[in-house]
């Protein structure tokens, strides 16, 4: 049982300083109860009633049948007088609960809401400690994803991973799927005897004959990052604390690539204080995997489309180590917070870059992620409230959150707030930051008072003149935005500017040019471009055949603007074999564009959308009316 903290004086009313959020303390006539938890806006849990605090999972992974079951024991708090708990489940057929190690009868499914799922209800007392429940996940739960053999680079063995952020862990496990909930974890699951099991967890760096793999999470996490994937993998160290896990044939290029791991675990630690997590190691997915990158502590979940052979798109490697300080350590409240994982992530993500290659490179970067917000502002004209960075996601799939917004929005604030106090004292701040809250949860509001306090001194003025509240509750960007320039970009302006002029490549000085330049070059592009530029163009530097994923997705959604087909069977391989959703949208959107009809988009669509994962196939379907 958990005594309540209690307030000796009567508090009316907290508001923050801006007066947009609310109150977190609840009212009492005598005395308020600060309540431990925001309240969930996407789950279905009464944290502050009773909460989970540490989950042993038992369970067996069934490729022939594409299903996981077994049982999911958590430890629990309850408050005084309290007699029910909620959890998240979707899709889940739940078998038996038992409270204490007695099966009991006095559980209930509710009513499913969309994309929420289905509240489970257990009766208890508030002196109950254990609640374990049997289950098994449903077919399509939209959390897996089951490869075949032939979807996978080895061809020989099948694949699962998960994909739990944001609110997809309970159509693999029942859980209280707050972010604002943290539990440590335990696991036993049973894979084919001839396959290993990772997890966001202690691994293991051989496959185990027996097929029965152990996991221990010792530190408190929240649900979105549960995390496994079961596949023919191997382990490759690259520092002492770093590694790469992949599939034999990949294994090679992933160490190559991720080579500066190390390095960047190193410079992380030195700009934000230690590394909590004791392990950091990266493993190599199949190419459906729907994102880039996942932060699944101790281990990232990565796309192979980041394995370009020159090590040019390892910034997603440094943003899914920052993650293990802005977002692990530090968890924004609810998903309507998402820009405190997001935007600081982004901006940590930068500063190691910055720390390892140099200013340059990092500038480089972060004017592409303007280029992204630029686009992003005039794709939600419509929608200015998407724009804020403090969203309203009640009632909505947080999902629809998940755009440039957080990412780069917040990125250019903390960069601009860095450029205005100086840097110094920024690093100080968010060492600070990351120090004093980890572990913890934290709201746009906290974060703002922090930030008042802390980094203005509590001065109003300041935080007035950098306009704090405008970026954060305000659509659009505040006119104190800081410009970045890149020396290296003016260059390619210079070159892409004789290009048209002469439309002759050979005049054209692109030595030791940087994927991130031929990026900036193919975006700098004017709308139309002649079938003879696209031609040369092509001829000289290879686009349509290239091997670096992000320069393919860029040449692509050209030549279909300008209807270049030679690209034609390069797009369809590479839409029916990567499932990368920052990839497919731009790309199905030009063939949308190129062809109201939707013939040309939905004829590709129909062949590729057996090997993406729910999370793809969820934006295109809607997006090609499927
Ligand atoms: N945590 C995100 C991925 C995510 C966000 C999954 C929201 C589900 C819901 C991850 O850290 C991320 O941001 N990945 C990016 C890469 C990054 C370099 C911007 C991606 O996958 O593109
Ligand atoms: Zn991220």
């Amino acid at each position: 049982m958990r005594t309540p903290i209690l307030l000796a004086t009567l508090i009316t009313v907290i508001l923050t300083s801006c007066g947009e959020s609310k109150p977190t303390v609840v009212e009492s006539s005598e005395t308020a109860e600060v309540a431990k938890y925001a309240t969930p806006i996407h789950s279905f849990a009464h944290p502050n009633k009773a909460v989970v605090t540490h989950l042993n999972l038992d369970v067996n992974v069934d490729f022939d049948n594409q299903i996981i079951s077994g049982s999911a024991t958590y430890d629990i708090d309850v408050a005084s007088g309290e007699t029910r708990i909620a959890f998240d489940t979707r899709n889940l057929e739940i078998t038996s609960v038992s409270v204490d190690g007695e099966e009991t009868k006095n559980w209930w499914l509710g009513e499913e809401k969309p994309f929420m799922g289905v509240p489970l209800e257990v009766e208890i007392s508030d002196a109950s400690k254990v609640v374990s429940i049997v289950y098994t996940t449903a077919k399509g739960a939209e959390a897996l994803q089951w490869l075949s053999p032939q979807q996978t680079a080895g061809k020989e063995h099948p694949f699962l991973f998960t994909q739990s952020q944001a609110i997809l862990a309970r159509s693999w496990l029942p859980c209280q799927d707050s972010p604002g909930i943290r539990y440590t974890y335990e696991a036993t699951v049973k894979v084919p005897k001839d396959l290993m099991a990772v997890m966001s967890a202690t691994n293991p760096t051989e496959i185990d004959s027996t097929g029965v793999y152990h996991f221990e999470m010792k530190q408190p996490i929240p649900s979105y990052l549960m995390a496994l994937s079961v596949g023919d993998l191997r382990f490759a160290p690259i520092g002492d604390e770093t590694g790469v896990y992949a599939e034999p044939s990949v294994l090679e290029s992933a160490a190559y690539e991720f080579a500066d791991m190390q390095k960047m675990l190193e410079a992380a630690e030195a700009l934000y204080g230690d590394y909590a997590w004791e392990r950091y190691d990266v493993i190599v997915l199949p190419p459906s995997f729907p994102f880039g990158g996942m932060e699944n502590p101790r281990l990232t979940f990565a796309t192979p489309t980041i394995l370009a052979g020159d090590r040019s798109l390892t910034a997603l490697v440094a943003h899914e180590l920052a993650h293990s300080w802005s977002g692990n350590l530090v968890t924004n409240s609810t998903w309507n917070d998402f820009w405190l994982n997001e935007g600081f992530t982004v901006y940590f993500e930068r500063r190691i870059m910055e720390d390892v290659y140099g200013k340059d490179y990092a500038n480089m970067l972060a004017i592409l992620g303007w280029q992204d917000l630029q686009h992003t502002l005039e794709d939600f004209k419509d929608t200015p409230d998407d724009t804020k960075l403090k969203l309203d996601l009640d009632n909505r799939d947080p999902d629809d959150g998940m755009s440039d917004i957080a990412y780069e929005k917040g990125y250019f604030l903390l960069r601009t707030l860095e450029e205005n106090v100086g840097r110094e004292k920024f690093d100080v701040f968010l060492k600070d930051h990351f120090t004093n809250n980890a572990f913890q949860t934290m709201t746009t509001e906290t974060f703002l008072d922090n930030l008042k306090a802390q980094l203005f001194d509590g001065s109003d003025e300041k935080y007035a003149e950098l306009k704090v509240k405008d970026w954060v509750y305000r659509p659009g960007l505040p006119s104190n935005v800081v410009a970045v320039e890149s020396p290296l970009f003016a260059q390619v302006e210079a070159q892409l500017e004789l290009f048209l002029t002469t439309g002759q490549t050979e005049m054209m000085d692109t030595a030791n040019w940087t994927t991130h330049q031929w990026l900036h070059f193919l975006r700098t592009m004017p709308e139309a471009v002649s079938m003879e530029h696209l031609t040369a163009l092509d001829k000289s530097f290879g686009f349509t055949k290239t091997g670096n994923s992000e320069i393919a997705a860029e040449w692509f959604v050209l030549a279909i603007e300008n209807d270049y087909r030679t690209a034609d069977a390069a797009i369809e391989g590479f839409l029916i074999r990567v499932g990368r959703r920052k990839f497919l949208t731009p790309i199905y959107g030009a063939l949308v564009t190129a062809d109201p009809t939707m013939e040309r988009a939905r004829s590709i669509y129909e062949k590729a959308r057996p090997n993406y994962h729910s999370v793809s196939t969820n934006t295109l379907d809607e997006m090609l009316d499927i």
